[in-house]
């Protein structure tokens, strides 16, 4: 069998095997979201950037939250208002979107959502449109890879990582290589994606941005954000991860970077 290298991404097309592949039964992203909003005091407009499948966004409107989840993929906008209906869901680019001016108190971006802005270009845009969509003081909470783990380690980019799950009766297996490409500051994925139902295997290419905790502080601040919460854990993606009352580390050695930052009104 050839393997086809298609556009999409087989995961957000097909939010059910998303959320197979990464089950959060407990709900852990989305109460680590909560508890950061509520230590900083967040006021109750929440726009989930990259909301994916909607489970984190409506975790949040459990929690009382008037939220909007916003993505770039209608297969995902379609399984959140059927599955995780509660918030608003919208269509929009993360590279630059505008749903209005100071409309939100908090930006929740999760799950290295953020590092699909490749370019700086790209991730001025995104943080310009913050910017923008957030009140004086809203919040930007964010979760994601982080690049400086990669410095001189390169237990993740030995060999590749198998990963097989069982949905209605099917095994799928994903194989995922990944690679630095220093020129362009990416993390390089490909994954080659089998199941036994006798369908073709498909690979799949996709690049997360290798952000650097200083680089990010200093995109922060020149955007206006001053940075309350800088750290590796813990946190939903940790191992251990974050539970209920544990405050947040001082380092950013780990492959996870958590930021909580404030729009500094006076800026
Ligand atoms: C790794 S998933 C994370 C989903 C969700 N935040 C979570 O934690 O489960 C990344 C999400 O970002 C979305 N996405 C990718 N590029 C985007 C873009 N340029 N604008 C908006 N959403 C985008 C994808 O459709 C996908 O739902």
């Amino acid at each position: 069998m050839t393997s086809t290298t298609v556009p999409h991404n087989l995961l957000t097309d097909n939010p059910e095997l998303y959320e197979a592949r990464f089950p959060d039964p407990g709900r852990l992203a989305g109460r680590w979201t909560e508890d950061r909003l509520r230590r900083h005091g967040a006021g109750p407009r929440v726009l989930d950037m990259g909301c994916g499948t909607g489970r984190d966004a409506a975790h949040l409107h459990g929690a009382g939250r008037t939220v909007t989840g916003a993505d770039l993929s209608e297969a995902m906008l379609a399984h959140a208002r059927t599955h995780h209906p509660g918030p608003e869901y919208v269509r929009a680019d993360l590279h630059g979107f505008d749903l209005g001016r100071g409309v939100f108190d908090a930006v929740v971006c999760l799950d290295s959502t953020l590092l699909y802005c490749h370019t700086n270009d790209q991730l001025d845009a995104f943080l310009s449109s913050c910017r923008r969509a957030l009140t004086p003081d809203g919040l930007l909470v964010a979760e994601m890879r982080n690049g400086a783990y990669f410095l001189g380690r390169t237990d993740l980019l030995d060999t590749p990582t198998v990963h097989s799950f069982t949905r209605q009766g099917t095994v799928h297996r994903s194989t995922t290589t990944l690679t630095v490409d220093r020129t362009a500051q990416l993390l390089r994925r490909t994954r080659v994606w089998t199941a036994d139902d006798g369908s073709a295997p498909v690979e799949q290419r996709s690049a997360w941005r290798l952000l650097f905790p200083q680089e990010l502080r200093h995109l922060l601040a020149a955007h206006g954000f001053e940075v309350l919460e800088l750290h590796d854990g813990p946190g939903p993606r940790t191992e251990p991860p974050w539970q209920e009352g544990r405050l947040p580390g001082a380092t950013t050695d780990a492959d996870r970077l958590h930021v909580v930052a404030r729009l500094n009104s006076t800026h």
